[in-house]
């Protein structure tokens, strides 16, 4: 039961953003989300806390890290969300925007701070640590054409579209593999591995956010499909910020079962249409919403398609 309150908790932020589809407003989408995602969140029969949320309490009103949600009367649980994953695809109206939350017993979540992280990751299928975050970029594509069975050039690789990125970018061509360059999203992005015949992506590189590091483990967790992350951080603010977090080791590299070490429930509902979701549809008299819930338990994957009547 909690699980399909977990898809009712994505799809009503999504249903809110999707009037800002293409307003060329960020915050807005972003706020009409976060307000949507809390008012159904509170609702659910759970003692949560969100371990992963819209910031530090004196930088965000609503779904700060540490803030209690539901109704007190469940299991006590992390929750770690993105009320709007993509708040410039949104705003431009380009794929993959999504809506996200996963949740996990208490205290088997990493509260990753509001750094950088440097992910890597494959889907499912490949021998343990197949590639790492300690190998060179053209190891790592080497190794996995030769498990594929197949030359570099049949690789493709999905990275963030950032000036960070251009020596990783060099060296993806070197080796032939192609490159799908994103302007935002790598949460959809790391969920695209899982299933490279669909989305043509076999592997994700490259430094984002951290907090969205946990939420891609998470949906990963249930998919299936490996990971690695560490945290970077460009100054002492950050790293104390860490420290607040209970970070101690700045260096670690932490795969999928470190930044969720329990079993989680996760939920995305698309906001625009991409390879994983459709996005919000709009028809005459109703919306239309797809949603992607997975549980690691049972490894499964449901496909829920909403329809939300619009009031007259
Ligand atoms: P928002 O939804 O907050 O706009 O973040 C989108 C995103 O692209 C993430 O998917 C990614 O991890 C991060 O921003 C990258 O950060 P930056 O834009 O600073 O490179």
């Amino acid at each position: 039961m909690l699980s399909l309150g977990l898809a009712r908790v994505s799809e009503a932020a999504a249903l809110a953003s999707a009037w800002f589809i293409g307003r060329g407003d960020e915050m807005a989408a972003d706020q009409a989300a976060v307000d949507a995602m809390r008012s159904q969140l509170n609702l659910l029969d759970i003692d949560g806390v969100i371990v992963i949320g819209e910031g530090e309490r004196d930088e965000a009103p609503m779904l700060y890290i540490g803030e209690a949600v539901g109704n007190s009367q469940g299991p006590a649980v992390d929750i770690a969300l993105d009320p709007l994953e993509g708040t410039s695809l949104t705003a431009k109206d380009m794929p993959n925007a999504l809506t996200v939350i996963a949740m996990a017993p208490r205290g088997s979540m990493l509260q990753a701070p509001d750094v950088y992280m440097d992910k890597l990751a494959i889907g499912p299928g490949y021998p343990k640590n197949l590639v790492t975050l300690e190998m060179s970029t053209t190891e790592r594509i080497e190794r996995l054409a030769r498990q594929k069975n197949c030359t570099p050039r049949e690789i493709s690789v999905c990275v963030l579209d950032r000036e960070r990125h251009s020596k990783v970018i060099e060296d993806i061509r070197s080796t032939g593999a192609a490159i799908r360059l994103i302007s935002d999203g790598d949460v959809a992005a790391i969920m695209h591995c899982t299933d490279p015949k669909r989305t043509g992506i076999d592997m994700y590189m490259g430094i984002g956010g951290a907090p969205e590091g946990v939420l891609a483990a998470a949906a990963l967790r249930c998919m299936g499909g490996q990971m690695q992350g560490r945290l970077m951080f460009r100054n002492q603010a950050e790293k104390d910020r860490a420290k607040h977090s209970g970070i101690t080791d700045f260096n670690r590299i932490y795969d999928r079962t470190d930044l969720v070490r329990d079993h989680v429930i996760f939920a995305a509902t698309g906001v625009t249409s991409g390879s994983l979701l459709q996005g919000i549809r709009r028809h005459v008299d109703y919306f239309e919403a797809d949603t992607l819930l997975l549980r690691s338990k049972t490894g499964s994957l449901r496909r829920m398609r909403y329809r939300h009547p619009i009031s007259s």
